[in-house]
């Protein structure tokens, strides 16, 4: 059985969560997008795991975790993370890296960091993990793969090409100051030491990844996609151009894991039970009153990344709706019901007003995006503390409302309702209208 776990809306949806919730009865679990621009968190029994590209399936000894090809890796970040993960007594011997996987180099992380300051305000508010350079040039086919990396001699030679033409390429667009300043990060000599001491600690992880996938389902064991980002942050289906530079979308496995359509048995989406937002771009019902501060803090929405505040506003239907389309999404995991509690009343965007037409399809460019007003329907809100609700029977009548017109607006079940962090606090649900 393969099950792919995708986020529903602008990433931070509490995909770490879910995914080491199901990863209990996983054999494999995929990360086939993004790097370390994700940042994922899982609490379990008191202690909290920030992952960023170790997939979430490694606190469960025997699980074989997959850094799948799609992904784009830092090395030297994820040592460090490696480490971190030792330290807290979690073996790495299920951890895989596909050969396929890009590598981040320094020059990405310089390209987003100067990009970025170039488009002034009108940045994207990227990560500056070097995602997207990094993806540029695969795309542009000059990158550098994890087999290039721990085969020394080739990443000799292609280091020494991509640093000449890097230079010249961070002279022409930022000028000859912004290279120099930034010269000794892309010193030839001290890149390739850095870069081959990584090779060495890396490459007995190296693997390829599509195989294990593909031969775990085979053997009837249960595979999990862990998606990173999330749909409204795809490079197609999503804001753009204030997007991330890969697929998070459940199609996006089958490209970056390789495994075929037909072979995905179940598509879960995950979201929160309102919306948040990191970095820029538009947000229809984004709040900026004491009831955003008040889901900030409550909701403790601060990126696990950057730690940058994130914005937060209501629940956006028209979003979960196109999330259920562009996903194909059998079933929805609604995490965060717990950080509503204690609002008079919830609103839910049920649809779009554009000019006096309501909308319930989410527009394909922002443009049309930035012209549409959420339409709201007001719901009653609840006072009693559900964090320790194992049922749907144990929450207040409100928040079962809350839920079964969110089910009934996006025409998708929900299967999972989280009402706090810890991974004892989610549990099954079955919602009848
Ligand atoms: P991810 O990127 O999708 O894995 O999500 P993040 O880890 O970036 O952000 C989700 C945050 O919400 C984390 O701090 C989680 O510990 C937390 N979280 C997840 N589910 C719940 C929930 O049901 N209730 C509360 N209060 N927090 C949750
Ligand atoms: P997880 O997996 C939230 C956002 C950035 C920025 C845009 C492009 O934790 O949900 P990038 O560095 O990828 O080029 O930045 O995408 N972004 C995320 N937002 N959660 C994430 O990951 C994100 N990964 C990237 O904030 O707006
Ligand atoms: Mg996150």
């Amino acid at each position: 059985m393969i099950t792919a776990l995708a986020g529903a809306q602008w990433g931070d949806e509490g995909k770490g969560k879910i995914i080491d919730i199901m990863a209990a009865k996983a054999d494999v679990v995929v990360r086939a997008t993004g790097g370390n621009n994700a940042g994922h968190t899982v609490v379990s029994n008191g202690k909290t795991y920030k992952l960023h590209l170790v997939p979430s399936g490694i606190l469960y000894d025997g699980t074989i975790c997959c850094i799948g090809p799609g992904c784009v890796v830092d090395p030297l970040s994820l040592l460090k993370e490696m480490d971190e993960v030792r330290a807290n007594g979690t073996s790495l011997d299920g951890l895989r890296i596909d050969y396929r996987a890009h590598i981040v180099m320094p020059y990405h992380l310089i390209i987003d960091e100067l990009a970025e300051l170039s488009k002034g305000a009108g940045d994207i508010g990227t990560t500056k993990k070097g995602i997207g350079p990094c993806y540029m040039d695969k795309a542009e086919r000059v990158g550098i793969r994890f087999y290039d990396l721990i085969h020394p001699d080739v990443f000799a030679d292609k280091l020494r090409i991509m640093l000449e033409n890097k230079k010249k390429y961070i002279t022409g667009m930022f000028g000859k100051e912004a290279y120099e300043k930034r010269a000794d990060l892309l010193d030839y000599d001290k890149v390739l030491a850095a870069y081959n001491d990584a090779a060495d600690k890396l490459k007995g992880y190296a693997a390829d990844t599509t195989v294990i996938a593909y031969n775990a389902n085979k053997e009837g064991k249960n595979v999990l996609f862990e998606g990173a980002q999330g749909t409204l942050l795809d490079l197609d289906m999503g804001t753009y151009p204030y997007v991330t530079s890969s697929h998070p979308v459940t199609g996006g496995f089958c490209v970056s894991a390789g495994i075929g359509p037909t072979l995905i048995d179940e598509c879960i989406g995950i979201a929160k039970c309102y919306t948040t937002r990191v970095g820029k771009g538009p947000f229809p019902t984004e709040l900026f009153d004491e009831t955003g501060d008040f889901i900030r803090e409550a909701g403790a929405e601060y990126g696990v990344t950057t730690g940058r505040p994130r914005r937060c506003g209501w629940l956006d239907l028209v979003i979960l709706r196109y999330a259920v389309r562009v996903n194909g999404l059998t079933g929805i995991a609604l995490n965060k019901l717990d950080t509503l509690t204690g609002l008079k009343e919830i609103k839910v965007c049920i649809g779009y007003d554009n000019n006096g037409q309501l909308i319930s399809d989410f527009p394909a460019d922002i443009r049309e995006l930035e012209k549409c007003t959420p339409v709201y329907k007001i719901m009653p809100g609840w006072t009693e503390d559900i964090t320790k609700a194992t049922k749907l029977e144990d929450l207040p009548e409100a928040a079962i409302e809350y839920l079964k017109l969110i089910q009934s607006e996006i025409g998708c079940k929900i299967a999972l309702v989280g009402v706090g962090p810890d991974r004892i606090q989610s549990f099954p649900v079955s919602i009848n209208i």
